[in-house]
């Protein structure tokens, strides 16, 4: 059972999530289950073999540039629209043929939701919540996305990131137990987008699934248990944030400040060590093994000691790039200006 309204009263959170069981399940229950997902337009192939699956509790995240088929895959999960080929499961249930049941338990935001602009928020609300057998308190909704003030204002008159956080707020209405959010930051303002992130991060501590789509690469590191980065309808890798980073370094790193100068050799040589890199007055040495051990006692032999130091200080930016040989963050800006109105984009 869900916990009481109340309970979310005066945090950043949303109200609770429908915590049952379904029958037949279990706690290890896989929340979303995806084997080779295929899906093209006409010649135009967006999802390819794309397998994944997202256990209960977890915020998966999928990343990937523009047109690589993110929202695709996110629409195939929804029901939204119809794979070729692949299966997809959300707590065992096929979207194809349980829709309903599907319903009950996913709540979708979406890149480019079509709201009527003549509609009122409450008004937009109150459908959204006829639609659900037990729908979370509105008010309540509004107050932990900041736009409580707003219940009376006209759909058209809401700012950008108040649109995109009215989208959240009709996402979570049905108390989801799966919540697909595809771009739910994208466009908001830097502190907008840190409470989205505790939205988040307070709907999986009450036990949603969330599949995150995103542009940011500090989005991802920050939120997600796993990320599968996808390119041209492919998954190219598929890891914890950490391990992509590291992987893009080809090993571990550890990045830290000397107290002394000294020369690159001195861990260039060491067997552990396959590079040596300066950026500005930090040290980042990449390699393998015991790495950090060795580096820091080879630096304290020769009267150097490490301060500041960081570990994996490579991100999942460098690892996109080592991917795909695509840089991910300038297209976060265009992705800002991509609020069109896409046609059949309402849940
Ligand atoms: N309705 C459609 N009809 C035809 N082609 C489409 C349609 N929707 C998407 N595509 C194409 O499918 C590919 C994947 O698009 P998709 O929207 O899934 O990408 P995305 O990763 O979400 O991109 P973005 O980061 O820009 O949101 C692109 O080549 C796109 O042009
Ligand atoms: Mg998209």
């Amino acid at each position: 059972m869900g916990a009481p309204a109340s309970a979310a009263a005066g945090r950043l959170m949303v109200p609770a999530a429908i915590t049952a069981v379904l029958p037949g399940q279990t706690a290890t229950t896989q929340a979303v289950e995806i084997t080779h997902l295929r899906k093209t337009y006409g010649p135009v192939v967006a999802v390819d073999d794309v397998s994944f699956s997202v256990a209960e509790g977890e915020i998966f995240g999928i990343l990937g540039p523009n047109g690589a088929g993110k929202t695709t895959t996110a629409e195939c999960v929804i029901g939204l629209r119809l794979p070729d080929s692949g299966t997809i499961r959300l707590l065992g249930l096929d979207p194809r043929t349980d829709a309903d049941k599907i319903h009950e338990i996913v709540g979708v935001q979406l890149q480019a939701g079509a709201l009527p602009a003549k509609l009122k928020v409450r008004e937009i609300l109150d459908m959204y919540r006829s639609f659900y057998r037990d729908p979370a308190d509105v008010s309540e909704l509004l107050e932990a996305l900041g736009i409580a003030g707003k219940r009376d204002a006209y759909y058209r008159s809401l700012s950008g990131g108040q649109r995109q956080r009215l989208s959240v707020a009709l996402a979570l209405i049905g108390r989801p137990k799966i919540a697909v959010l595809d771009e739910m930051t994208t466009g908001l303002d830097p502190q907008a987008r840190r409470d989205a992130w505790e939205l988040i991060e307070g709907m999986r501590d009450r036990g949603v699934t969330i599949l995150l789509v995103t542009h940011f690469m500090e989005e991802a590191e920050r939120l997600c248990s796993r990320v599968a980065l996808i390119d041209h309808g492919r998954i190219a890798a598929l890891d914890t944030p950490a391990s992509l980073a590291a992987q893009a370094r080809g090993g571990k790193s550890v990045r830290f400040v000397p107290s002394a100068p000294f020369g690159d050799r001195l861990l260039s040589e060491l067997p552990e060590v396959t590079r040596v890199e300066r950026h500005g007055q930090h040290v980042v040495v990449t390699g393998t093994g015991d790495l950090v051990n060795t580096v820091i006692l080879t630096l304290a032999a020769a009267g150097v000691s490490a301060r500041d130091v960081q570990l994996d200080a490579s991100n999942l930016e460098d690892a996109f790039v080592r991917l795909t040989g695509k840089q991910l963050t300038t297209q976060a800006a265009e992705a800002t200006e991509a609020t069109e109105v896409k046609e059949g984009a309402t849940p």
